[in-house]
């Protein structure tokens, strides 16, 4: 008789796009691109500064147009690719190195660049490569545009989705994740409760780590390949 197809739930975080050349977050003081943290990704700071929120995020989504998937992005891929595995990708990047990669089933928990947002209706359209507060909203008319992204303080999207699925893994990934930013930095635990097996690739230790049955630590163009290779041998 056949295997039964291995269901896969994998997270990732800005560490699989580090060696595509996006930098990660908590690499400089709580400082992303000398902004602090709160000015940049909470709402309070969009209503503060709509102007420079737009600006930082202009700049993130043309670093992010500019980057090209890497081994990790595209082995992933791969391994999605087979019949012998369901992958589900739930990524906290706002970027898309995964679609570019090749992965077709992505969740952006976090929202993504290439989304814009009313922040007074919460219509959705695609986002032009350079965004402006100014841009009325095509449904409501209000000038309140803003990124596709879940910022502090806000809820991040499909999480009944997200849970249901880890639930029924067999197997939880966790790859280039710090494990400082619930609710994904929850999913380890939530995962072993429901008895699925969980494995961590990451350049160090996580805060996480000792929760995972088992941490590879290592560059994540070294470290999923690899494990991809085997999974397809
Ligand atoms: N290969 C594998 N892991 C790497 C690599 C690499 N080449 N480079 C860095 N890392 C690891 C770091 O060791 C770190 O543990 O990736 C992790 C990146 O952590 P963060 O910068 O905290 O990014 P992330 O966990 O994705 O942040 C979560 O927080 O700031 C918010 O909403 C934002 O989605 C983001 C969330």
């Amino acid at each position: 008789m056949a295997k039964p197809v291995q269901k896969i739930v994998i997270l990732t975080g800005a560490g699989i796009s580090a060696e595509s050349g996006i930098r990660t977050f908590r690499a400089s003081d709580g400082l992303w691109e000398d902004h602090r943290i709160e000015d940049v990704a909470t709402p309070e700071g969009f209503e503060a500064d709509p102007e420079l929120v737009h600006e930082f995020y202009n700049m993130r989504r043309a670093a992010s147009s500019a980057a090209q998937p890497n081994a990790a992005h595209i082995a992933l891929a791969r391994l999605a690719a087979d019949p012998r595995y369901e992958v589900l990708i739930v990524t906290q990047n706002v970027d898309d190195l995964h679609e570019r990669g090749g992965s077709q089933n992505v969740i952006h928990m976090h929202g993504s660049l290439y989304g814009a947002l009313c922040h007074a209706c919460g219509a959705r359209w695609p986002a032009p490569e350079v965004m402006q507060a100014s841009t009325p909203c095509p449904e409501c008319g209000q000038r309140a545009t803003r990124p596709d992204i879940v910022w502090f303080g806000e809820m991040p999207y499909r999480m009944d989705e997200i849970w249901t699925a880890l639930r029924a893994a067999d197997l939880f990934v966790s790859i280039g994740t710090s494990g400082n930013v619930y609710p994904a930095a929850g999913f380890v635990q939530d995962a072993s409760r429901a008895g699925v097996a969980t494995l961590e690739l990451n350049l160090d230790p996580s805060s996480g780590t000792s929760r995972f049955d088992e941490s590879r630590h290592g560059p994540a163009t070294e470290l999923v390949p690899d494990w991809v290779d085997k999974l397809l041998a």
